[in-house]
């Protein structure tokens, strides 16, 4: 039986005040559950204080991205032992605006995965078709290129480590989600591509969890299919009511 995993991703949002003040109201209101764990996944100057508060809570700290080397002259860039010194171990990677604004492809996404593995960090994987790609019946083939680009050459000891995370990108940040028949669809099509590469038992217990405008008003039905393992949440990971009733939407489902 696999764990529900309900994840805020902060993107690009939040002054550091905001931050803490959310993140104080999550740790006073979540208690650790066997049904679902949380994360959140604030911006980088914020993850070292964030990891200090959350210190005695189970509320893991994600980042929303990290480079491909150890260190280097990379300007601008944060490298996975950088983020382990800050107490982070945990990584979103191939997020579709990643992929769409600063022209990440399935070739530099697999080095990013592979040091993250490398570094024994966690990785929540994207991927998401456009709504284009849907319209000419080439979602499928999307998703499927888009994992075995990036996913396919990893050892299988190495899927303890990775979640992956549907996102349509049509869905995200524009109030229109998948129906829930749609995501069950792609997540057992998924399912499925994992246990031909990698066996039933790998299959099984990778999470995969739903992206794209999950709000509580919709996250039940959602979570009820069989193969939808929790969600990444965007716009209702900013307001602590709202993603505290989505966590308690996968408890429910749990
Ligand atoms: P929204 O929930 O705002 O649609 O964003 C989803 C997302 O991109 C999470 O990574």
């Amino acid at each position: 039986m696999r764990k529900k995993l309900v994840a805020g991703n902060w993107k690009m949002n939040l002054s550091f005040r905001e931050a803490l003040d959310l993140t104080a109201k999550l740790r006073s209101e979540f208690h650790p559950s066997d049904k679902v764990d949380v994360a959140i996944a604030p911006s980088f100057p914020y993850l070292y204080p964030i990891v200090k508060m959350l210190e005695d809570n189970e509320i893991n700290v994600l980042a929303q991205n990290m480079h491909w080397a150890d260190f280097g002259a990379y300007t601008g860039e944060v490298s996975a032992p950088m983020l382990r010194s800050v107490g982070v171990n945990s990584v979103i990677l191939g997020h579709s605006e990643r992929r769409l604004y600063f022209h990440e492809t399935p070739e530099i996404l697999q080095k990013k995965v592979n040091r993250a593995i490398l570094e024994d960090f966690h990785v929540i994987f994207c991927i998401g078709e456009k709504w284009e790609d849907r319209k000419a019946g080439k979602h499928i083939e999307v998703i499927q290129n888009q994992i075995a680009g990036s996913l396919f050459k990893l050892e299988l000891q190495d899927w303890n480590l990775i979640t992956l995370a549907y996102e349509p990108v049509w869905a995200i940040g524009t109030g229109q989600t998948a129906s829930p028949e749609q995501a069950q669809e792609m997540h057992s099509f998924i399912r499925r591509l994992i246990k031909n590469k990698y066996g039933s038992e790998t299959a099984n217990q990778v999470r995969i969890l739903y992206g794209g405008s999950v709000k509580p008003g919709n996250a039940a039905e959602l979570f009820a299919q069989p193969d939808i393992d929790g969600g990444l949440i965007g716009g209702a990971s900013l307001k602590a009511n709202d993603f505290l009733a989505i966590i308690q939407a996968a408890k429910e489902a749990g």
